[in-house]
């Protein structure tokens, strides 16, 4: 539990603890695939820009984190009991408090930019309290559109503060646009191995509303992404077959395969599956995936 005055040295560890433990789910599916994504299309301009992206990243992905959490106490205490909320590192009290700080961080963050990222940061900031506040991560829809919206928002920011300029260019605007219909289509993804969990907080995922079809929607989704993504960003063959290959083993597991440990397992390799679909914009920069 952090308290008010300690030594300032440890509660400054507690602290920057506590902001990792929010965000620790979230490197895997948010910060690392939004940075990849936004340095192969903007395409990186130099290490200073890496580090503004990832930065701008991570301050939003604890915006959202700790919103997400202060709320869900039960689904975590069920899924993840080492959260900072169910392990009693924080009060909900406290985590309503940082939830609100988190906001004006982030505002006076991207004010440091420009409007369009200020503009970005609301997208982001209405998002979440949608989800979160405005109930809708109670429906299948609600909570996709809000996932789409969210990871939408972030590989704009990102995108901006990764290239040579602000301004986002067809290349850039197609491969976020494919990127947030990718994600609508395929996010279920991740709520296969959370079922326990959601149905304890009472959430309607997919999964839990469609066993049998969300499974089948997967095996065609992520089968059928993988040909159409190879097809538009044409990569050389052997790149295009081994994305393919990729896509239809990630499919036939979720369809396949159908039990908690291996939905966990996965979701981690449809993660890098994913980050493979969001490089391919890389080709149409570089042009160095012939092969
Ligand atoms: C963290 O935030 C991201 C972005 O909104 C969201 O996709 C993810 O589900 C959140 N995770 C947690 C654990 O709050």
């Amino acid at each position: 539990m952090l308290s008010f005055f300690p030594n300032p040295i440890t509660t400054v560890q507690q602290y920057i603890h506590v902001a990792i433990l929010f965000t620790w789910t979230d490197y895997k599916t948010i910060l690392f695939p939004v940075a990849t994504f936004a340095c192969a299309t903007a395409p990186l301009y130099s290490v200073f820009n890496l580090l503004q992206s990832v930065a701008w990243i991570w301050i939003h992905l604890l915006l959202c984190n700790v919103s997400n959490q202060a709320r869900s106490k039960e689904e975590d205490a069920v899924n993840r009991p080492w959260r900072p909320l169910p392990s009693g590192r924080i009060n909900q009290s406290q985590a309503i408090i940082l939830r609100y700080w988190t906001v004006v961080i982030c505002v006076l963050w991207s004010s440091s930019y420009g409007l369009d990222l200020i503009a970005v940061t609301i997208a982001l900031i209405a998002t979440t309290w949608l989800y979160d506040e405005g109930g809708a991560s109670k429906t299948a829809l609600g909570k996709n559109f809000c996932n789409v919206a969210g990871y939408v928002s972030f590989e704009l920011g990102a995108t901006k503060l990764m290239g040579a300029a602000r301004q986002l260019d067809i290349v850039s605007t197609t491969a976020i646009f494919l990127s947030g219909a990718l994600i609508f289509t395929t996010i279920q993804a991740q709520d296969f191995p959370d079922v326990d969990g959601d149905a304890a907080s009472g959430r309607v995922t997919f999964p839990i509303y469609a066993p049998e079809l969300s499974r089948a929607f997967t095996l065609c989704s992520v089968i059928a992404w993988s040909i159409g993504l190879g097809w538009y960003w044409h990569p050389g063959p052997m790149i295009k077959s081994v994305f393919i290959i990729l896509g239809v083993y990630v499919g036939c597991r979720y369809y396949l395969w159908r039990a908690v440990e291996i939905d966990k397992k996965s979701y981690f390799i449809f993660n890098i599956w994913l980050i493979c679909a969001h490089v391919l914009p890389v080709h149409a920069r570089l042009g160095f995936l012939y092969f």
